[in-house]
Parts: C-alpha cells; structure tokens; sequence
C-alpha cells in the first residue's frame, strides 16, 4: 500500500516530527512536510489556486493511504493542518476530478499532545471529513509527550500497531 504522510506542526523537530521519523522507521512513506509549500487560505473566487495546494493534491491522489501527522492545539489539528484541510473545499468546486480521486483511499492520524489521551472533537473533524469525500479512516496513533518525545515511552504502542497491521 503506497502511503504518504503529510505533516504539518510549527516546530521543525518538535515531538509529532520526531512521531513520524519513528514511524517512518518501520513503515516506509512518503514525507510531505507541509512547511515546504505554500498553502493560502480558503478563498472562495478561488484566487489562491496558483499557490502548492492543487500541484500537492496532484501528487497525493496518487497514494492509497493518507496519514495526517499533526500535533494536538487546543483541542484541535494546527492552524497549518486546518489550512489543508480547509483547501479540500477546493476539490468540491474547482478541481472536481481530484475530489472524486480520493474516493476509496485510506487514512489515518498520527498525533501528540501533552493530555493522556486526544479528545475526540481533535479526531471528530478528521473522520467526518473523510467520510465526505469517502476516504475510510483507519484510526489515530496518538502519543502523549508530557515535554518532549522520549523514544522509549511510545515504542511499544508503535510496535503494536504494526503487528496489528501485518
Ligand atoms: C499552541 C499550543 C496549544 C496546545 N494545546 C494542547 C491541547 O489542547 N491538548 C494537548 O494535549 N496538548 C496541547 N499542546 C501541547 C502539544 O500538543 C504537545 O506539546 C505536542 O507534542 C507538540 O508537538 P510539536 O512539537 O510537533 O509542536 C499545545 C501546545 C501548543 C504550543
């Protein structure tokens, strides 16, 4: 299964980075750190189109498995997730064919917070707006960092969801 991560955090290698470097160490993706493109806001006369979102979305719909890497920010994804996922908006309007693309892919989260657990309107907005463009949701892999990402405390959960998984 081709799968692709697109991470979006405000610390370069901050706890969800150092998620996905470990992560990447047993599953072989694709990185896309949205840091690396330029993602305007939502624009309803679509005057943004010019900017990375569509040649991004180009390159995703190729992938069957999409894992959204994002840490946790006040109860919700970050701002620069949102931004993404808010361009989705685009693929109902302007870009139809590529929203029709990602009918019947897979995806999944990979989180951190500093909450035990990740409260489910942080998981909610993720489900539901797979379910739209019917994408199946597979699960979050949520680690709780109560400072920062020490390797050993979420190794086990990491190795489970693979054994799971294969
Ligand atoms: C602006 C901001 C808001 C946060 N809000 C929450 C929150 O609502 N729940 C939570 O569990 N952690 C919250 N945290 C803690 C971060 O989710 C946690 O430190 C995370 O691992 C940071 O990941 P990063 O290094 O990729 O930014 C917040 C941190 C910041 C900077």
């Amino acid at each position: 299964m081709k799968t692709a991560i697109i991470l979006a955090t405000s610390r370069a290698d901050g706890n969800t980075h150092q998620l996905v470097d470990l992560y990447l160490k047993h599953q072989p993706c694709d990185l896309f750190n949205l840091k690396d493109y330029v993602i305007s806001p939502y624009d309803y006369q679509h005057n943004n189109q010019n900017d990375d979102f569509i040649t991004l979305i180009n390159v995703l719909v190729k992938y069957d498995h999409l894992i959204f890497a994002t840490p946790v920010y006040w109860y919700a994804m970050s701002a620069q997730m949102k931004l993404f996922v808010d361009r989705l908006s685009d693929l109902l309007t302007i870009e139809k064919a590529l929203g029709r693309a990602l009918n019947g892919k897979s995806c999944s989260i990979l989180a951190t917070g500093t909450d035990t657990k990740a409260p489910d309107c942080f998981i909610e907005p993720f489900k539901l707006t797979a379910k739209y463009f019917g994408i199946d949701y597979t699960g979050i892999l949520y680690c709780c960092c109560r400072e920062n990402f020490i390797v050993e405390e979420h190794i086990t959960k990491i190795e489970a969801t693979f054994s799971k998984e294969n």
